[in-house]
């Protein structure tokens, strides 16, 4: 097959990006390893911040963020005995949609869809090859078990934080850093309506935890737990009464609401760059490139800022063999990556405990400031609700 850019993986780097492109004429093939029911069934992220919902209207794909999003002004920050609400609209003019990656992930599939475009699902196998050069391609083995073959003009690895692009560029070529967290989330999904209007992030001697929701009749819980936590050793009484307390239930008359929960996970947290985010004809995008602990609600914001800049790049490029902004597009990327890589960590360890009575007691003066300062909450607040793409 020959195409202008093979793009692996078709999470909502992958399906964006071949959505950004084709609408600027644009041909793509998109090579992604399981089901298509699989990457619509995957619950991870649930919050827009401004940036990504004006750029995903004004690609037409804003019709479900008005029918089923939710519009927030800010968040709560709290500790025992003390909940305060920060609002991003009154701080720096610029709010949050709550709108769940599955959503998001529905809306693109569908314009993938509609437009009839080439996506390989269930492929295996996939390799990328003469990357350093301006012709380079793209093998793997089809879901019938076919080897095929996409020669293209670029390469976009938007494959996540475990295929292959990341490391087909050469080790000498890339630096990396990363950092693990000594703790984890275990997160529900729970059919009970949201026990608030806005998120709750909580700070808490036993632990962080986190009130988010899908809609009016869907809430999205987390805890903090250790690493290496089993989620069949927790049972749902025992995930209800744990909310409760580190919630604050029946704190000045505040209820936690529960209900069934539908789906239980435990993920693990890190931070990780890898810079340069291009190689010769591969440019990388979304997690593929870095991933950030969930506190700052910015992996899937960060995973469409990339595209953002990346489909203009690479229609620089495909149309007028023009590389100015494809080789701009690492430099421009990761600042914004690094940005939104400080704040992810800086929240969370502002939030999750760690045992040490010094480390709490900076914790709550921090939590303090930012809730008692305006110059400490618009900071919060610019981070969170999200700087302009090409920050
Ligand atoms: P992905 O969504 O990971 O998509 C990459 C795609 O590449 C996948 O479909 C994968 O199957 C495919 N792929 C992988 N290997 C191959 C291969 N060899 N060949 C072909 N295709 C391949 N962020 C938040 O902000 N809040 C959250 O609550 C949150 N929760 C998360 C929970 C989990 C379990 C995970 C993993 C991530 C979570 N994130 C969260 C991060 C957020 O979901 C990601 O930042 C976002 O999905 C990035 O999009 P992406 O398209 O770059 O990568
Ligand atoms: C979510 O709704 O899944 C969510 C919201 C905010 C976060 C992380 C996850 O910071």
């Amino acid at each position: 097959m020959r195409t202008d850019v093979a793009i692996i993986g078709a999470g909502p780097a992958g399906l964006l990006l071949a959505h950004l492109l084709a609408q600027d004429g644009i041909e793509s093939i998109v090579v992604e390893a399981r089901t298509k029911e699989y990457v619509a069934a995957r619950i991870r992220a649930g919050i827009l911040e401004s940036a990504s919902v004006d750029l995903l209207r004004s690609a037409g794909l804003g019709a479900g963020i008005e029918a089923e999003g939710d519009e927030h002004r800010g968040i709560y920050l709290q500790w025992p005995h003390e909940r305060h609400h920060l609002d991003f609209v009154d701080l720096v003019g610029r709010s949050v949609w709550v709108y769940g990656q599955t959503q998001v992930q529905a809306d693109l599939a569908a314009a993938s869809d509609a437009a009839g475009r080439a996506v390989y699902y269930g492929a295996s196998d996939a390799a990328l090859h003469d990357l350093d050069s301006d012709r380079p391609y793209v093998t793997f083995t089809d879901s019938s078990g076919a080897a095929q073959r996409i020669d293209a003009l670029a390469v976009a690895g938007c494959d996540g934080s475990f295929g292959p692009s990341r490391a087909a560029m050469p080790a000498d070529r890339r630096e990396s850093w990363e950092r693990i967290y000594p703790f984890s989330w275990l997160g529900i999904l729970a059919d009970v309506a949201p026990s608030t209007d806005e998120l709750i992030y909580a700070w808490h001697p036993d632990g962080f935890a986190l009130h988010s929701m899908r809609s009016a009749s869907v809430s999205r819980l987390y805890l903090q737990v250790p690493n290496g936590t089993d989620v069949n050793d927790w049972p749902d009484d025992q995930i209800w009464d744990a909310l409760a307390t580190r919630l604050g239930h029946g704190q000045n008359g505040w209820t936690l609401n529960s209900g069934p929960i539908t789906e239980k996970s435990v993920l693990p947290m890190r931070s990780f760059v890898q810079s340069p985010m291009r190689y010769g004809r591969l440019f990388l995008a979304g997690d593929a490139a870095h991933t950030v602990p969930p506190t700052g609600a910015k992996g899937l914001n960060l995973a469409i800022a990339d595209v953002a800049l990346l489909a203009p790049a690479l229609g620089a490029l495909v149309h007028k063999n023009d590389a100015a902004l494809a080789e701009a597009y690492s430099d421009t990327a990761l600042r914004r990556v690094w940005r939104c890589e400080h704040f992810s960590w800086w929240m969370t360890s502002m939030l999750h405990t760690s045992g040490d009575p010094f480390d709490a007691q900076l914790q709550l003066s921090q939590l303090r400031w930012v809730t008692a300062s305006a110059a400490g909450a618009a900071g919060l607040a610019e981070n969170y609700a999200g700087l302009p793409i090409g920050f």
